[in-house]
């Protein structure tokens, strides 16, 4: 059996009918950037995640630098990121002048909170948390620190649409979150799209200004913005896919727990995921020492693989100056090797995941016979 590592068209031809329609009354009625369609969905947005005003933009990357910008970070200042994630997290940081320090993750993947408060300095101004793979970060904890040492909280919830800690939603925590609607993510328009989120008025006007050129009105531009809009296309799909997102993320859920099942007593290591965080699954990855291996073994029974991230961000030649010895960062290292996303998209049905688990205990069988 040949098993895709994510299909998006399955989902299309799904919803083909309402998808193809919401496009062509955008077409139809040119409403192309910002507008209606964009101002319907962060309404629908917000009151799904929870929060009073969500932002609709380019791309969850420029998310992440105009709510930076928003909250006055810039040259001199120092934000802490985790070691293991998607560059963007870090990249917004450094180009808005300012120093992303990166911390090291625990065993469930996200920034260890032990090791926040040494890293902090007068210089540091907020934390970026990233609910990576869609499983939350230790919330709890990252508020408590960043309250006590008076720091902003921007989560990056490019991959966790609709996680909880303790039944509260991931990008709920914080000052201020960002989403990535990439269209593979677990919320996915088809194109690029992101949005912010918060509950501060103040942040979320800056915000929108810096989105659109500084102006709060047109023609009145109070500061130097950008052009990084929401555009309507791209809302109308949010829209449409939105109302499916819990059951699409269940179904996740569903399948993670069968590669669980499966794999908990094997020669995988799986991550660890704390009873009270509850994961979304946008990746399902396991460890395993000889992951190169390993993949191309599946790849030649028919089962795609990924690797999130072959590489920890301070072994990155744009950091590589600015960080400490690659040492200070050992678990996003180690899983930088070991590291390998197995097949997981809603539309995967239960008897691909069998098949993916067969292929893996075939492999797990070859290397006890060989050892
Ligand atoms: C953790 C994280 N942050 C930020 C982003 C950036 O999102 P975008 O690709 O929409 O710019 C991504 C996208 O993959 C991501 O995974």
């Amino acid at each position: 059996m040949n098993v895709p590592f994510v299909d998006l068209h399955r989902q299309y031809l799904r919803y083909k009918d309402e998808l193809d329609a919401a496009m062509a009354r955008v077409i139809a009625e040119t409403a192309f950037i910002s507008g209606t369609y964009a101002q319907k969905f962060e309404e629908e947005f917000a009151a799904w995640l929870g929060v009073e005003q969500v932002i609709g933009c380019a791309n969850g990357t420029d998310a992440l630098e105009i709510m930076l910008d928003a909250l006055g970070v810039g040259p001199g200042d120092e934000v802490l990121v985790p070691a293991m994630t998607w560059i963007s997290t870090a990249e917004a940081v450094g180009t808005r002048g300012a120093k992303a320090v990166f911390i090291d993750i625990d065993d469930t993947a996200t920034m260890d909170p032990n090791l926040i408060e040494p890293a902090i300095t007068e210089r540091t101004k907020g934390i970026i948390p990233v609910h990576l793979y869609g499983c939350p970060a230790d919330m709890p904890r990252i508020m408590d620190i960043a309250k006590r040492r008076g720091l902003f909280v921007l989560e990056d919830c490019a991959q966790s649409h609709g996680a909880t800690i303790d039944g509260k939603k991931v990008g709920t925590w914080g000052h201020t979150a960002t989403f990535s609607f990439y269209p593979g993510k677990n919320l996915g328009a088809y194109g690029d799209a992101g949005g912010m989120a918060t509950n501060d008025a103040a942040l979320a006007e800056k915000a929108r200004m810096i989105a659109n050129h500084g102006q709060p009105k047109k023609h009145t531009h109070l500061i130097e913005g950008r052009n990084s809009r929401l555009d309507g296309l791209q809302a109308a799909i949010l829209s449409v896919k939105l109302p499916h997102l819990d059951s699409w993320n269940d179904q996740r859920k569903a399948l993670a727990h069968l590669y669980d099942q499966n794999l908990k007593e094997s020669v995988f290591e799986l991550l660890e995921r704390p009873s009270n965080r509850d994961c979304v699954h946008h990746l399902y990855v396991i460890q395993y020492s000889n992951r190169d291996h390993l993949s191309e073994f599946l790849s030649h029974n028919g089962v795609h693989t990924a690797v999130h991230y072959p590489n920890a961000l301070p072994q990155m030649p744009c950091y590589e100056s600015a960080t400490a010895p690659t040492d200070v960062y050992s678990k996003s290292l180690r899983i930088s090797h070991k590291c390998l996303s197995l097949p997981m998209f809603p539309e995967l049905t239960e008897e691909e995941v069998y098949s993916v688990i067969d292929s893996l205990k075939k492999f797990e069988l070859q290397k006890l016979r060989a050892k």
